[in-house]
């Protein structure tokens, strides 16, 4: 059996399994940090410290059959797996309503996405193959031909599911994300199952302090200085990628300083063709 084919047979799910999935540099390492901190902000203070010990990547593993057999506790786990090519057990209904099974998506505007990956695809390639120019990975991000796409269906496949499952997929956005991060925050902790309890004086302390914290566990200014972040590797797809290479920039509309207009405009009119008719828009982005 094809190993795709295995794993999709194989994988068994818990009941409260919460699986995250993602098109690549949309901010897999920020809603790895972000889920694992609201899940276990209340364990014992060196679980809750993890991320000072280990970069994200490897606190939430790749959904594999043979990592996560034996795990004791609440799985977290991540996917960059299109939706349709989800093990049936994830994405099988029934089974899902039987717990709390959670599957969290996130999504980044399509120009930032691009740099972000022309950026990567260079310091992975650095010194092997020659540099790729910023009008090629625009080429190939409209035409759909790159790892893990192409991006758009990507985007829609989750979209569609969590229009249609509200209860059991949650769509984020990134820019959302950045914009008004303690309302996202609090979004996702209650879609979670782990609320942030409110306040009963009506100061707006409180729960607005946890969730100040839980952002700034997550935040990208402390991740990126942390020491665990600075040395070392994770592999992945059989790449060792320095943990520096995940933390570049986090913000919104680095694009600008990269893309010509004719490219931007190029990115939107695709982005408009393919999101015509699907209650998403070029806007949501914004
Ligand atoms: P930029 O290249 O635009 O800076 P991924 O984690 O899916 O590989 O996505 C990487 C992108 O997310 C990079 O974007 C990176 O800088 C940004 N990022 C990483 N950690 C972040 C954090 N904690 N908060 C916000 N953005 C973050």
């Amino acid at each position: 059996m094809e190993p795709m084919a295995a794993f999709r047979s194989q994988f068994e799910c818990r009941n409260d399994d919460v699986f995250l999935a993602s098109f690549p540099k949309t901010g897999t390492t920020w809603l790895k940090a972000l889920c694992h901190t609201i899940l276990h902000r209340h364990d014992q203070e060196e679980e809750e410290d993890i991320l000072t010990k280990k970069n994200p990547h490897q606190v939430v593993p790749t959904l594999r059959v043979q990592h996560l057999l034996l795990s004791p506790r609440r799985r977290l786990m991540h996917t960059h797996l299109p939706y349709s090519y989800l093990p049936e057990e994830v994405t099988r209904s029934p089974a899902a309503a039987a717990g709390c099974r959670k599957l969290v998506y996130l999504a980044r505007n399509p120009k930032d996405t691009v740099v972000s990956m022309w950026h990567f695809y260079n310091q992975v390639h650095k010194g092997s193959a020659g540099p790729l120019s910023v009008e090629r990975a625009v080429e190939s991000f409209c035409s759909g031909v790159m790892p893990w796409g192409p991006f758009y269906e990507h985007v829609l496949g989750y979209w569609e599911e969590s229009k249609k499952r509200p209860d059991e997929v949650l769509f984020l956005k990134y820019e959302e994300l950045c914009g008004e991060p303690k309302e996202q925050v609090r979004k996702l902790a209650s879609f979670l199952g782990r609320s942030f309890p409110s306040t009963t004086d009506g100061s707006g302390g409180g729960d607005d302090d946890e969730v100040e914290k839980v952002l700034w566990r997550s935040s990208f200014g402390r991740l990126k200085e942390l020491e665990v972040n600075k040395y070392g590797a994770v592999g992945e797809q059989g790449l060792h990628l320095s943990h520096t290479i995940y933390f570049r920039k986090g913000t919104v509309g680095d694009w600008k300083n990269y893309l010509t207009s004719d490219m931007a405009r190029c990115i939107d009119q695709v982005t408009q063709n393919k999101l015509l008719g699907t209650g998403l828009s070029l806007d949501d982005f914004l």
